[in-house]
């Protein structure tokens, strides 16, 4: 069923309203200087929409995964600038999530301004879905808006348990524009439809991959994720990480679809990270002492060529630390190749905030891939079929 959209409801619903929106402004921030915004950047038109609507405006995000402690690093100090420019008005930055000082703040604001609240996650309440924690959020506004299409698939007070105390519960322009694009995707597909899967969220990936099984056609597989797939292989992978609850269920995987999930044949590795001055590649096993960075130039072959001459491919997660040059190659080579897909015919979606930013250090244009999408985990569990708790709380829209 579609969901209520802002654009749904008569401009007069908004006006003098305080609207909450959830965003996703889970952006990669070093030293307070943000390398990567397009998630900020796909949330603009719901703000500018809401802005000339006469909405104020509250905005609310995570940053990272603090686990309910106050991290300076992750505060999102430096978004509320890079909100203001893009919106070109000042963003009012509240230091805090709930109490007493943002209740007031919430009542200064006038029609039009625009407010952000401090890292959801600061607060372990948010995380749980704690009802007194949803309660008082929900109490800030009078009508909810989810644009956090990449939080979606976490049933968190601010992307579920505060929605059910608005009557208004709408999907914001970058949800719907997901939502659309990825339904399509999900019910016709075209084959071969390819899934490349990476990155250190191991456990998120792996269950989101099981969906996923039946439904396309080839799996190649990278980062942290191939490590828990090559032990469960009975593969040596020395000290990497490896997520050790999902060794079974990835053995029986690989009995399965032994033909369709593809995995590393050799590896860039090191030491550790801090001794990656000295790295090397080796094939097949790892040595015990050493941890794997990043996949080998015969992977980067293999993966390269898989990805050509197919209809459809979805890349969640990077092969390798590729923020570090000297594992970046994989990475990169990869990215380039999806790119050449996308000009042969294939509709190539690449998703997550660390798979975005990998793309943009490739210099891929974001002309050469069809859809980037601000959702990794979200995205790929949508495809598998999965009912996402940010969108299902939302308003059904009547025909
Ligand atoms: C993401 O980057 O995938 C989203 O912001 C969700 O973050 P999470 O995996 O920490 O919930």
């Amino acid at each position: 069923m579609a969901k209520l959209v802002i654009s749904d409801l008569p401009d007069s619903e908004f006006d003098g309203k305080r609207v909450f929106v959830r965003v996703d402004f889970n952006v990669p921030i070093k030293d307070g200087v943000i390398s990567e915004d397009y998630r900020i950047r796909r949330a603009i038109p719901t703000i500018d929409y809401l802005i000339e609507k006469g909405a104020k405006i509250i905005l609310a995000s995570h940053l990272g995964r603090p686990k309910g402690r106050v991290i300076s690093d992750l505060s999102l100090k430096a978004v509320s600038s890079r909100i203001s420019e893009l919106l070109g008005k000042p963003v009012k930055f509240i230091g805090k999530v709930i109490g007493d000082d943002v209740r007031m703040e919430v009542n200064e604001l006038q029609k039009g301004e625009v407010m952000l609240l401090e890292n959801l996650r600061f607060h372990i309440e948010e995380t749980y879905n704690d009802p007194e924690f949803s309660k008082e959020l929900a109490s800030l506004a009078d009508i909810y808006v989810n644009d956090a299409f990449g939080t979606s698939h976490r049933k968190h007070a601010s992307t579920y348990g505060m929605a059910s105390y608005f009557d208004f519960r709408l999907a914001g322009f970058l949800v719907n524009r997901e939502l659309k694009f990825l339904a399509r995707l999900r019910d016709n597909p075209e084959h071969p439809f390819i899934v490349i899967v990476g990155g250190a969220k191991i456990k998120d990936k792996i269950s989101a991959l099981k969906n996923l099984l039946e439904k396309a056609d080839k799996f190649l597989i990278g980062g942290g994720v191939a490590y828990t797939f090559l032990k469960a292989k009975g593969v040596d992978v020395g000290r990497s990480i490896t997520e050790d609850e999902m060794i079974d269920w990835a053995r029986e995987a690989l009995q399965k679809y032994e033909e369709e999930i593809f995995l590393p044949v050799d590896h860039v590795v090191a030491e550790s990270f801090e001794k990656r001055k000295v790295c090397m590649v080796v094939d097949n096993e790892i040595p015990d002492e050493f941890c794997g960075f990043d996949i080998g130039p015969k992977t980067v072959a293999k993966y390269t060529s898989q990805v050509q001459g197919t209809g459809t491919i979805f890349w969640n997660g990077p092969m390798g630390v590729f923020e570090v040059d000297d594992f970046s190659a994989g990475t990169t080579h990869l990215a380039r190749a999806v790119a050449l897909a996308t000009w042969r015919g294939a509709t190539t979606v690449v998703g997550g905030g660390e798979t975005i930013a990998a793309i943009r250090k490739a210099e891929v244009l974001d002309s050469e891939i069809v859809h980037i999408s601000t959702g990794g985990g979200a995205s790929l569990e949508f495809l598998g079929g999965e009912e996402l708790p940010g969108v299902s709380i939302l308003n059904d829209k009547k025909e």
